[in-house]
Protein backbone atom coordinates (compact mmCIF):
# COMPACT_ATOMS: atom_id res chain seq x y z
CA UNK A 1 0.00 0.00 0.00
CA UNK A 2 1.82 3.19 -1.31
CA UNK A 3 1.12 6.48 0.43
CA UNK A 4 -2.23 8.40 -0.26
CA UNK A 5 -3.77 4.88 -0.84
CA UNK A 6 -6.26 4.76 1.44
CA UNK A 7 -6.92 1.97 3.25
CA UNK A 8 -10.96 0.83 3.37
CA UNK A 9 -13.18 -0.78 6.02
CA UNK A 10 -14.83 -3.90 3.56
CA UNK A 11 -16.24 -6.31 4.92
CA UNK A 12 -12.76 -8.16 4.96
CA UNK A 13 -11.37 -5.98 6.79
CA UNK A 14 -14.60 -5.99 9.40
CA UNK A 15 -14.07 -9.89 9.86
CA UNK A 16 -10.05 -9.68 10.62
CA UNK A 17 -10.95 -7.20 13.45
CA UNK A 18 -13.88 -8.84 14.39
CA UNK A 19 -12.37 -10.12 17.80
CA UNK A 20 -10.07 -6.99 18.60
CA UNK A 21 -13.78 -5.06 18.13
CA UNK A 22 -15.52 -7.36 20.88
CA UNK A 23 -12.69 -5.76 23.11
CA UNK A 24 -12.73 -2.43 22.28
CA UNK A 25 -16.43 -1.78 21.78
CA UNK A 26 -17.44 -0.63 25.21
CA UNK A 27 -14.97 2.28 25.01
CA UNK A 28 -14.37 3.30 20.99
CA UNK A 29 -17.41 4.32 18.53
CA UNK A 30 -18.29 2.46 15.64
CA UNK A 31 -16.79 5.82 13.83
CA UNK A 32 -13.80 5.39 14.97
CA UNK A 33 -13.39 1.72 14.47
CA UNK A 34 -14.64 2.23 10.98
CA UNK A 35 -11.08 4.54 10.80
CA UNK A 36 -8.96 1.81 13.09
CA UNK A 37 -9.82 -1.33 11.27
CA UNK A 38 -8.38 -0.79 8.06
CA UNK A 39 -5.17 0.41 9.90
CA UNK A 40 -4.81 -2.53 12.31
CA UNK A 41 -6.16 -5.05 9.34
CA UNK A 42 -3.02 -3.86 7.52
CA UNK A 43 -0.67 -3.72 10.07
CA UNK A 44 -1.37 -7.21 11.13
CA UNK A 45 -0.56 -8.16 7.71
CA UNK A 46 2.86 -6.20 7.35
CA UNK A 47 3.81 -7.99 10.64
CA UNK A 48 3.75 -11.07 8.91
CA UNK A 49 5.31 -10.10 5.59
CA UNK A 50 8.24 -8.01 7.50
CA UNK A 51 9.02 -10.50 10.47
CA UNK A 52 8.39 -7.83 12.97
CA UNK A 53 6.34 -7.73 16.66
CA UNK A 54 5.00 -5.18 18.07
CA UNK A 55 5.91 -4.47 21.81
CA UNK A 56 3.29 -2.62 23.35
CA UNK A 57 3.26 -0.68 26.53
CA UNK A 58 0.00 -1.01 29.58
CA UNK A 59 -0.48 3.29 28.35
CA UNK A 60 -1.11 2.53 24.65
CA UNK A 61 -4.45 3.47 23.23
CA UNK A 62 -6.69 0.75 22.96
CA UNK A 63 -6.88 0.81 18.89
CA UNK A 64 -3.22 -0.29 19.92
CA UNK A 65 -3.22 -2.37 22.78
CA UNK A 66 -5.93 -4.53 21.85
CA UNK A 67 -6.00 -4.30 18.08
CA UNK A 68 -1.95 -4.85 16.97
CA UNK A 69 0.21 -5.55 20.17
CA UNK A 70 1.88 -8.79 20.11
CA UNK A 71 3.15 -8.34 23.24
CA UNK A 72 1.69 -5.99 26.24
CA UNK A 73 2.83 -5.00 29.52
CA UNK A 74 5.03 -2.93 31.93
CA UNK A 75 8.36 -1.80 31.27
CA UNK A 76 9.73 -4.81 32.75
CA UNK A 77 7.69 -7.56 30.71
CA UNK A 78 8.44 -5.21 27.76
CA UNK A 79 12.09 -5.88 27.80
CA UNK A 80 11.88 -9.75 28.71
CA UNK A 81 9.96 -9.80 25.62
CA UNK A 82 12.58 -7.95 23.73
CA UNK A 83 15.30 -10.40 24.53
CA UNK A 84 13.17 -13.56 24.08
CA UNK A 85 11.99 -12.53 20.57
CA UNK A 86 12.86 -14.15 17.41
CA UNK A 87 11.44 -11.33 15.11
CA UNK A 88 13.84 -9.41 12.70
CA UNK A 89 12.05 -6.11 13.33
CA UNK A 90 10.72 -4.65 16.78
CA UNK A 91 8.38 -1.97 16.68
CA UNK A 92 8.30 -0.70 20.11
CA UNK A 93 4.86 0.99 20.59
CA UNK A 94 5.78 2.93 23.59
CA UNK A 95 8.62 5.63 24.49
CA UNK A 96 12.21 6.29 23.49
CA UNK A 97 14.32 4.87 26.03
CA UNK A 98 11.78 1.63 25.90
CA UNK A 99 12.78 1.21 22.29
CA UNK A 100 16.55 1.84 23.17
CA UNK A 101 16.13 -1.05 26.18
CA UNK A 102 15.15 -3.28 22.92
CA UNK A 103 17.96 -1.82 21.06
CA UNK A 104 20.30 -2.29 23.79
CA UNK A 105 18.97 -6.34 24.48
CA UNK A 106 18.62 -7.20 20.60
CA UNK A 107 21.65 -5.22 18.80
CA UNK A 108 21.00 -7.35 15.90
CA UNK A 109 17.54 -7.09 15.31
CA UNK A 110 15.93 -3.71 13.60
CA UNK A 111 14.43 -1.58 16.70
CA UNK A 112 11.60 0.79 14.96
CA UNK A 113 9.95 3.61 17.08
CA UNK A 114 7.41 5.16 15.29
CA UNK A 115 7.58 8.46 16.73
CA UNK A 116 11.40 9.48 17.72
CA UNK A 117 9.80 12.58 20.02
CA UNK A 118 8.27 10.27 22.30
CA UNK A 119 10.26 10.88 25.02
CA UNK A 120 9.80 11.02 28.82
CA UNK A 121 10.56 13.35 31.79
CA UNK A 122 12.88 11.03 34.09
CA UNK A 123 14.50 10.63 30.91
CA UNK A 124 15.28 13.60 30.32
CA UNK A 125 15.97 14.75 33.52
CA UNK A 126 19.57 13.07 33.78
CA UNK A 127 22.12 12.69 31.46
CA UNK A 128 25.42 10.33 30.85
CA UNK A 129 28.04 12.81 32.39
CA UNK A 130 25.25 13.42 35.46
CA UNK A 131 26.13 9.91 36.96
CA UNK A 132 29.85 10.10 36.05
CA UNK A 133 29.93 13.18 38.48
CA UNK A 134 27.83 11.13 40.92
CA UNK A 135 29.68 8.73 40.82
CA UNK A 136 33.01 10.78 41.63
CA UNK A 137 30.81 12.00 44.70
CA UNK A 138 30.14 8.80 45.79
CA UNK A 139 32.40 6.35 44.73
CA UNK A 140 31.93 2.76 45.92
CA UNK A 141 28.06 2.81 46.18
CA UNK A 142 25.90 1.01 43.75
CA UNK A 143 24.08 3.08 40.79
CA UNK A 144 20.84 1.27 40.13
CA UNK A 145 19.04 3.01 37.82
CA UNK A 146 14.89 3.30 36.30
CA UNK A 147 15.17 1.90 32.76
CA UNK A 148 13.58 5.39 32.55
CA UNK A 149 16.39 7.16 31.29
CA UNK A 150 18.73 7.40 28.15
CA UNK A 151 21.42 4.22 26.31
CA UNK A 152 23.68 6.76 27.81
CA UNK A 153 22.63 6.78 31.60
CA UNK A 154 22.48 2.82 31.15
CA UNK A 155 26.20 2.75 30.13
CA UNK A 156 26.98 4.54 33.12
CA UNK A 157 25.01 2.56 35.52
CA UNK A 158 25.84 -1.09 37.65
CA UNK A 159 22.08 -2.47 37.18
CA UNK A 160 18.84 -1.27 35.96
CA UNK A 161 15.59 -1.85 37.37
CA UNK A 162 11.63 -0.97 36.98
CA UNK A 163 8.69 -0.51 39.29
CA UNK A 164 8.12 -3.73 39.37
CA UNK A 165 11.80 -5.03 40.75
CA UNK A 166 13.20 -1.52 42.09
CA UNK A 167 12.87 -3.11 45.92
CA UNK A 168 14.80 -6.22 45.46
CA UNK A 169 17.13 -4.38 42.60
CA UNK A 170 18.21 -2.26 45.67
CA UNK A 171 18.36 -5.14 47.96
CA UNK A 172 20.57 -7.38 45.65
CA UNK A 173 23.04 -4.25 44.58
CA UNK A 174 23.52 -3.54 48.78
CA UNK A 175 24.48 -6.91 49.06
CA UNK A 176 26.73 -7.94 46.52
CA UNK A 177 28.48 -4.80 46.67
CA UNK A 178 28.64 -5.07 50.59
CA UNK A 179 26.78 -1.53 51.36
CA UNK A 180 24.17 -0.59 53.00
CA UNK A 181 23.98 2.28 51.01
CA UNK A 182 22.96 2.62 47.11
CA UNK A 183 22.70 5.30 44.39
CA UNK A 184 18.67 4.99 42.78
CA UNK A 185 18.23 7.39 39.98
CA UNK A 186 16.60 9.09 38.65
CA UNK A 187 12.60 8.94 40.01
CA UNK A 188 12.69 10.97 43.22
CA UNK A 189 9.42 9.75 44.31
CA UNK A 190 10.30 6.34 43.34
CA UNK A 191 13.36 6.11 45.44
CA UNK A 192 10.88 7.76 48.40
CA UNK A 193 8.56 4.91 48.12
CA UNK A 194 11.57 2.27 47.47
CA UNK A 195 13.54 3.91 50.95
CA UNK A 196 9.75 2.77 52.59
CA UNK A 197 10.30 -0.65 51.70
CA UNK A 198 13.86 -1.42 53.17
CA UNK A 199 16.47 -1.06 55.32
CA UNK A 200 18.72 -0.06 52.49
CA UNK A 201 19.66 4.21 52.57
CA UNK A 202 18.63 6.02 49.10
CA UNK A 203 20.53 8.07 47.44
CA UNK A 204 17.95 9.69 44.98
CA UNK A 205 18.22 12.70 42.26
CA UNK A 206 15.21 15.05 41.45
CA UNK A 207 13.83 13.40 38.30
CA UNK A 208 10.00 13.13 38.33
CA UNK A 209 7.18 11.65 35.94
CA UNK A 210 5.07 14.46 34.76
CA UNK A 211 1.94 12.28 35.13
CA UNK A 212 2.73 10.69 38.04
CA UNK A 213 4.16 14.14 40.06
CA UNK A 214 0.65 15.41 39.24
CA UNK A 215 -1.21 13.96 41.95
CA UNK A 216 -1.43 14.42 45.55
CA UNK A 217 -2.90 13.42 48.74
CA UNK A 218 -5.08 15.50 49.03
CA UNK A 219 -6.85 14.59 46.00
CA UNK A 220 -6.72 10.62 47.14
CA UNK A 221 -8.50 11.96 50.21
CA UNK A 222 -10.87 14.11 48.21
CA UNK A 223 -11.96 10.99 46.08
CA UNK A 224 -11.92 8.67 49.47
CA UNK A 225 -14.88 10.73 50.76
CA UNK A 226 -16.61 10.84 47.29
CA UNK A 227 -16.02 7.12 46.50
CA UNK A 228 -16.04 5.09 49.29
CA UNK A 229 -16.29 2.23 48.21
CA UNK A 230 -13.41 2.67 45.28
CA UNK A 231 -10.27 1.04 45.60
CA UNK A 232 -7.67 3.03 44.53
CA UNK A 233 -4.62 2.09 43.21
CA UNK A 234 -1.66 4.33 42.46
CA UNK A 235 1.73 3.93 40.75
CA UNK A 236 5.24 4.01 42.89
CA UNK A 237 5.57 7.38 40.44
CA UNK A 238 3.32 9.44 42.60
CA UNK A 239 4.56 11.11 45.34
CA UNK A 240 5.23 8.96 48.67
CA UNK A 241 1.43 10.31 50.96
CA UNK A 242 -0.34 8.99 47.46
CA UNK A 243 0.91 5.84 47.92
CA UNK A 244 0.43 5.96 51.54
CA UNK A 245 -3.43 7.42 51.13
CA UNK A 246 -3.81 4.54 48.41
CA UNK A 247 -4.75 1.16 48.56
CA UNK A 248 -2.57 -0.50 46.65
CA UNK A 249 0.63 0.64 44.96
CA UNK A 250 2.84 -1.14 42.15
CA UNK A 251 3.78 -1.26 38.57
CA UNK A 252 1.35 -1.17 35.61
CA UNK A 253 1.43 -4.62 35.26
CA UNK A 254 1.14 -5.41 39.24
CA UNK A 255 -2.50 -2.70 39.24
CA UNK A 256 -3.68 -5.17 36.19
CA UNK A 257 -2.78 -8.08 37.94
CA UNK A 258 -5.14 -6.84 41.11
CA UNK A 259 -7.77 -5.68 39.08
CA UNK A 260 -8.30 -8.97 37.34
CA UNK A 261 -7.62 -11.57 40.50
CA UNK A 262 -9.74 -8.99 43.00
CA UNK A 263 -12.43 -7.78 40.67
CA UNK A 264 -13.46 -5.02 42.57
CA UNK A 265 -16.80 -3.37 41.64
CA UNK A 266 -15.40 0.52 41.92
CA UNK A 267 -11.97 1.22 40.99
CA UNK A 268 -9.87 4.27 40.67
CA UNK A 269 -6.09 3.80 38.85
CA UNK A 270 -3.78 6.68 39.91
CA UNK A 271 -1.97 6.53 36.54
CA UNK A 272 -2.30 6.91 32.93
CA UNK A 273 -5.62 7.41 31.03
CA UNK A 274 -5.17 4.81 28.77
CA UNK A 275 -4.50 2.00 31.86
CA UNK A 276 -8.36 1.82 32.58
CA UNK A 277 -9.47 1.46 28.80
CA UNK A 278 -7.10 -1.47 28.25
CA UNK A 279 -8.15 -3.30 31.94
CA UNK A 280 -11.72 -2.92 30.95
CA UNK A 281 -12.01 -5.81 28.91
CA UNK A 282 -10.79 -8.26 31.24
CA UNK A 283 -12.89 -6.57 34.26
CA UNK A 284 -15.86 -5.83 32.49
CA UNK A 285 -17.99 -5.53 35.83
CA UNK A 286 -15.66 -3.20 37.46
CA UNK A 287 -16.26 0.52 37.15
CA UNK A 288 -13.09 2.56 36.47
CA UNK A 289 -13.52 6.04 38.07
CA UNK A 290 -11.12 9.09 36.88
CA UNK A 291 -9.11 11.07 36.93
CA UNK A 292 -6.09 9.85 35.05
CA UNK A 293 -3.41 11.61 33.45
CA UNK A 294 -2.61 11.23 30.04
CA UNK A 295 1.28 11.13 28.93
CA UNK A 296 2.23 13.33 26.14
CA UNK A 297 4.90 11.46 25.05
CA UNK A 298 3.22 7.60 24.53
CA UNK A 299 0.24 9.52 23.10
CA UNK A 300 2.51 10.62 20.30
CA UNK A 301 2.42 7.03 19.25
CA UNK A 302 -0.99 6.09 16.89
CA UNK A 303 -1.87 3.35 14.63
CA UNK A 304 -1.17 5.78 11.77
CA UNK A 305 2.27 5.90 12.69
CA UNK A 306 2.89 2.67 13.77
CA UNK A 307 1.59 1.22 9.99
CA UNK A 308 4.09 3.61 8.76
CA UNK A 309 6.49 2.95 10.72
CA UNK A 310 6.52 -0.79 9.81
CA UNK A 311 5.71 0.47 5.73
CA UNK A 312 8.88 2.52 5.66
CA UNK A 313 11.24 1.24 8.37
CA UNK A 314 11.58 4.40 10.13
CA UNK A 315 12.92 5.46 12.43
CA UNK A 316 14.92 3.24 13.54
CA UNK A 317 17.03 3.56 16.83
CA UNK A 318 20.57 3.69 16.41
CA UNK A 319 23.22 3.37 19.46
CA UNK A 320 26.61 3.86 19.59
CA UNK A 321 28.24 -0.29 20.14
CA UNK A 322 30.09 1.26 22.95
CA UNK A 323 27.41 2.62 24.76
CA UNK A 324 25.28 -0.28 23.56
CA UNK A 325 27.66 -2.62 24.93
CA UNK A 326 28.21 -1.20 28.52
CA UNK A 327 24.38 -0.24 28.84
CA UNK A 328 23.57 -4.14 28.17
CA UNK A 329 25.06 -5.15 31.16
CA UNK A 330 22.86 -2.79 33.51
CA UNK A 331 20.02 -4.01 31.88
CA UNK A 332 21.16 -7.35 31.34
CA UNK A 333 21.98 -8.27 35.02
CA UNK A 334 18.34 -7.33 35.95
CA UNK A 335 16.70 -9.32 33.58
CA UNK A 336 18.88 -12.11 34.46
CA UNK A 337 17.24 -11.77 38.29
CA UNK A 338 14.95 -14.37 38.69
CA UNK A 339 11.29 -12.79 37.89
CA UNK A 340 9.22 -11.97 40.13
CA UNK A 341 6.43 -14.40 41.20
CA UNK A 342 4.26 -11.38 40.85
CA UNK A 343 4.63 -8.31 40.02
CA UNK A 344 6.52 -6.32 42.99
CA UNK A 345 3.74 -4.07 45.45
CA UNK A 346 4.86 -1.25 47.90
CA UNK A 347 3.89 -2.30 50.47
CA UNK A 348 1.53 0.15 52.02
CA UNK A 349 2.07 -1.32 56.23
CA UNK A 350 5.58 -0.65 55.43
CA UNK A 351 4.54 2.54 54.59
CA UNK A 352 5.15 3.77 58.51
CA UNK A 353 8.93 3.43 57.90
CA UNK A 354 9.79 6.74 57.20
CA UNK A 355 13.17 6.42 56.11
CA UNK A 356 13.74 9.77 53.35
CA UNK A 357 16.31 9.58 50.85
CA UNK A 358 19.47 11.73 50.43
CA UNK A 359 19.06 14.05 47.79
CA UNK A 360 22.07 14.32 45.35
P1 LIG B 1 5.70 0.48 34.34
O1 LIG B 1 4.91 0.02 33.16
O2 LIG B 1 7.00 -0.25 34.40
O3 LIG B 1 4.92 0.41 35.59
O4 LIG B 1 6.13 2.01 34.08
C1 LIG B 1 5.26 3.04 33.98
C2 LIG B 1 5.78 4.13 33.17
O5 LIG B 1 5.62 5.26 33.49
C3 LIG B 1 6.44 3.81 31.94
O6 LIG B 1 6.75 4.94 31.28
FE1 LIG C 1 7.86 9.06 31.27
FE2 LIG C 1 5.88 9.36 33.00
FE3 LIG C 1 5.33 9.32 30.41
FE4 LIG C 1 6.13 7.07 31.66
S1 LIG C 1 4.25 8.19 32.02
S2 LIG C 1 6.86 7.86 29.70
S3 LIG C 1 7.54 7.89 33.16
S4 LIG C 1 6.56 10.87 31.47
Amino acid sequence: MADGETLLFTPAVEAETAAAWEKVKDRITPIEWRMHAPLIAEINRLKREKDAVILAHNYMTPEIFHGVGDYVGDSLGLAREAARSNARTIIQAGVHFMAETSKILCPDKRVLIPDPRAGCSLASSITGADVRLIKQRYPGLPVVTYVNTTADVKAETDICCTSANAVQVVEMAAREWGVDKVILIPDVFLARNVARQTSVRIVAWEGKCMVHERFDAGDVRELRASYPDAQILAHPECPADVIAEADFAGSTAAMIEIVERQKPAQVIMLTECSMASNVQEASPRTRFIGPCNLCPHMKRISLQKIYESLRDGRYEVVIDPDIASRARAAVQRMIDMPPPERPARYDLVAASHHVDVELI
